[in-house]
């Protein structure tokens, strides 16, 4: 039987996207990749990792970590993260936490929680993939969100009720965003906030890279300036999601969700439904390594990444042709390049393959797949040496082509 043809209508927007077909080439050894969008293995905390497993496998301990646990997450780490982010202006305790199998998870869960076929998600254009990969199988419609813009809220409600559906969140990526390393500004997350507070929707903040600043100073969280502005986070509409893959480990899958304790309840009745909870040796052994090395690791990174990020910018001015633009981000693991004509980023890609250098063209990162001229650079993974021959190649296939 041909049991494809009795899938549900919602998997008709989950397809494999041409680009990563694309990538998969870049098995083929000598490429220089700025495709990933991973740690570098070689800076995990791997001997912190290692005694945290001894530890949590020794003993009484060992039996709790090989047990089931409650799916609002283990309470140690839903404390910790707590304290955390008291530090980041957003008082709140362990009730208001939900520990998820990384944040994508979270966003999943969202998704399911708001979506009804039709409604409009606002998301950024262009955004997170995993975010539109996550959203898609609830069938939202897709409106740009763009604080600068001065599109009347009325407009977007409108189009959103021509689509069959009201707008039931706002998806933004606060600090150094996947896929383009740009931050908002306080003024323009009050916006969001404002249009939120007029169109009375729900805001995602995806905090994925917040700890990783190489430079400038911290912004207030939406959370924050949420609670500032209603009172307590009992009052807010943002959900803060936060992740420890991009700091300490992303194989793990530890990631949180922050939010008024109604949404954390409904969030929690999803996770029971969906795989119980985290699994617990992995968030007892982050809650170790995060309260025994969390601050001095982050440093570590923000040295390391931060000294990469500024190689690929000067390599980025030394090479390429006049006409070719990029984002100068302020941290993260990623730098946005565009070029002003017409130019097929994924024939780009097929010619960079041929000369040894890959990148993410970016299509891949626009709800209607528009946009042509542009792509994404990684600069996490690859050491400075590399990033010079990287760009330079990349340089040359773009002078080439343009
Ligand atoms: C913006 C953003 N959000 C969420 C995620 C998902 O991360 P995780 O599920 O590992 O926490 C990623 C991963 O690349 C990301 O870039």
């Amino acid at each position: 039987m041909n049991l494809q043809s009795i899938f549900a209508s919602r998997i008709s927007g989950m397809k494999a996207s041409e680009i990563r077909e694309l990538l998969k080439l870049l098995d083929q050894p000598d490429i220089i990749s700025f495709a990933g969008g991973i740690p570098d293995p070689a800076l995990f905390p791997q001997e912190a990792f290692q005694d945290a497993m001894q530890a949590a496998l020794t003993g009484a301990t060992g039996r709790v970590a090989l047990q089931y646990a409650p799916s609002e997450g283990y309470l140690p780490l839903r404390q910790w993260i707590a304290d955390h982010m008291g530090t980041l202006g957003i008082p709140c305790d362990a009730d208001n936490i939900l520990i998820t199998a990384g944040s994508q998870q979270a966003l999943d869960y969202l998704g399911k929680m708001f979506l009804n076929k039709g409604d409009t998600a606002l998301v950024g254009w262009p955004t997170y993939l995993g975010a539109l990969g996550a959203f898609n199988a609830y069938q939202p419609r897709y409106d740009r969100l763009d604080p600068s813009a001065n599109r009347p809220v009325t407009d977007i409600m409108a189009d959103a009720a021509a689509g069959g559906g009201t707008v039931k969140f706002a998806y933004v990526s606060p600090d150094f965003a996947n896929p383009t390393g740009v931050t908002l500004n306080a003024v323009q997350r009050g916006a969001i906030l404002d249009m939120a507070a007029q169109m009375d929707c729900a805001v995602i903040e995806d905090a994925a890279y917040q700890s990783l600043r190489y430079r400038g100073d911290d912004i207030p969280p939406l959370l924050a300036m949420d609670i500032e502005r209603s009172g307590g986070i009992e009052n807010t509409r943002t959900v803060y999601l936060g992740s420890f893959s991009k700091t300490l480990s992303p194989g793990l899958r530890v990631g949180w969700a922050v939010a008024a304790k109604p949404v954390i309840q409904q969030m929690v009745l999803l996770k029971q439904a969906g795989d119980l909870q985290t699994a617990t040796l992995n968030q007892i052994a982050i809650a170790d390594v995060a309260r025994r090395v969390f601050d001095p690791h982050i440093r570590v990174l923000r040295e390391a990444y931060g000294t990469r990020m500024q190689a690929m910018l000067a390599a980025l001015s030394r090479t390429m042709p006049e006409g070719v633009t990029w984002t100068d981000p302020d941290g993260g693991m990623f730098i946005w390049v565009t070029w002003p004509r017409a130019m097929d980023a994924k024939v780009v890609l097929q010619n960079a393959l041929a000369a040894k250098v890959a990148f993410v063209p970016g299509q891949a990162f626009f709800a209607d797949g528009s946009n042509e001229n542009s792509l994404r650079l990684n600069f996490s993974l690859a050491i400075e040496d590399t990033i010079n021959t990287g760009i330079e190649r990349l340089a040359g296939v773009i002078a080439d082509m343009m």
